[in-house]
């Protein structure tokens, strides 16, 4: 099976663990030993803001993020419901009251418009997704936020390689979190990151890291254990260096489908531009105009001819039962319509020239 998705480890990272495990430290009681300082240091530079705060997942990064960013109980946040649970977790978490915001069909994130029309005298933050990788419309949402004055985290879980007008994804946000998990470009096995400009959310999101603690035993706020161990630190910074090889095989990988794929006039194939250089973490198309269960039908029949596509995400999350009964129905419909429609392929590093060709050969067969 092609996997959809595979951890690229090598040996410099095994020797970066057992460099650490030696030597140690393995962790620090404040959150910063010297690899995670380092890793800090370079991820911020990735990201071209001055703040970086390393933490244990992608979900924790959000969750701080959220509460940095002043989100308090009976809050509204505006967030898309086409995106991996985390989002919504991160606004709930933190008292916060989940506003799920329907999607531009184009490229699945989060509409502009839509965001304009949730806006009430209650709304303090929005959540935007670069959903498959893929940067939102980044100076729509700052138009509304400064507008309405709300604080702007973007989720920025699978961008990392994207760019929204030249700057990485996640750079024209208040902060930015990242995901570190196995699937994502690059990994730390379980990780994440908030990227950030401003010195007091920075602080703050140290802060949260630590039980609330500047000082031992001092709680300043509330907070929780998020720490970035040293081994994942040590893991992060050799896959960092090879973030933009990847990203390149990635976008070789992509172009090649998209050259393939084009002959087919039933798929919507993804959306790249200029200005907003894909990720690649997901390569994602639409059946366009599909009816009933097709799109399964067609992943299931890949999976058995050793292809692994994946629908991302057959249930949005204002249709999860828990989100449902506590928020109540809401109608999104071109969310429901692309979770009927999208499926995405493996485009990782790992997916040679010959496999790209077969999934192009074989998805166009059974089409
Ligand atoms: C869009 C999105 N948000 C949040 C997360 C949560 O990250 P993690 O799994 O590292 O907690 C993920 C990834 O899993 C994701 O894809």
């Amino acid at each position: 099976m092609i996997p959809i998705n595979l951890p690229l480890i090598g040996e410099e990272e095994i020797e970066a663990v057992v460099k650490v495990m030696r030597s140690g430290p393995l962790t620090s009681a404040l959150g910063v030993g010297p690899m995670v300082t380092q890793f800090e240091k370079n991820f911020a530079a990735f990201a071209g803001v001055k703040h970086a705060v390393a933490v244990n997942t992608g979900t924790a990064a959000l969750h701080a993020a959220v509460v940095a960013a002043g989100v308090k109980q009976g809050d509204e946040v505006i967030l898309p419901s086409f995106t991996f649970v985390a989002t919504a977790e991160a606004v709930v978490l933190a008292g916060g009251k989940p506003v799920f915001t329907d999607i531009d069909p184009e490229t699945y994130n989060i509409s502009p418009e839509a965001i304009e029309k949730n806006v009430t005298e209650k709304t303090r933050a929005i959540v935007p997704v670069d959903l498959y990788g893929f940067s939102v419309d980044i100076k729509a949402i700052k138009k509304i936020s400064s507008e309405h004055d709300l604080a702007v985290v973007e989720d920025a879980a699978q961008a990392h390689g994207a760019t929204y007008a030249g700057k990485p994804a996640g750079f024209f946000a208040d902060a930015a979190c990242w995901s570190l998990y196995a699937s994502k470009n690059i990994t730390t096995g379980e990780g994440g990151v908030v990227t950030t400009e401003s010195d007091e959310v920075a602080e703050t999101l140290r802060l949260i890291r630590t039980h609330g603690e500047k000082v031992k035993y001092a709680s300043l706020m509330l907070g929780y254990n998020y720490r970035m161990s040293e081994i994942q630190a040590a893991i992060g910074l050799v896959q960092l260096e090879k973030l933009s090889n990847f990203v390149a095989k990635r976008r070789e990988n992509a172009k090649k489908l998209n050259s393939l794929l084009e002959a087919s006039n039933r798929l919507k194939l993804p959306m790249e531009l200029e200005e907003r250089q894909h990720s690649w973490y997901l390569y994602t198309v639409r059946l366009e105009n599909a009816v009933g269960k097709e799109r399964n039908k067609i992943v299931e029949e890949l999976q058995k001819k050793g292809i692994g596509a994946v629908a991302y995400y057959v249930n949005p999350v204002h249709q999860m039962p828990y989100y449902r009964e506590t928020y109540g129905e809401r109608k999104l419909p071109e969310t429901e319509k692309a979770a009927r429609q999208v499926f995405s392929l493996p485009v990782h590093p790992g997916v040679s020239e010959a496999q790209v060709n077969y999934i192009g050969k074989t998805l166009l067969e059974l089409l």
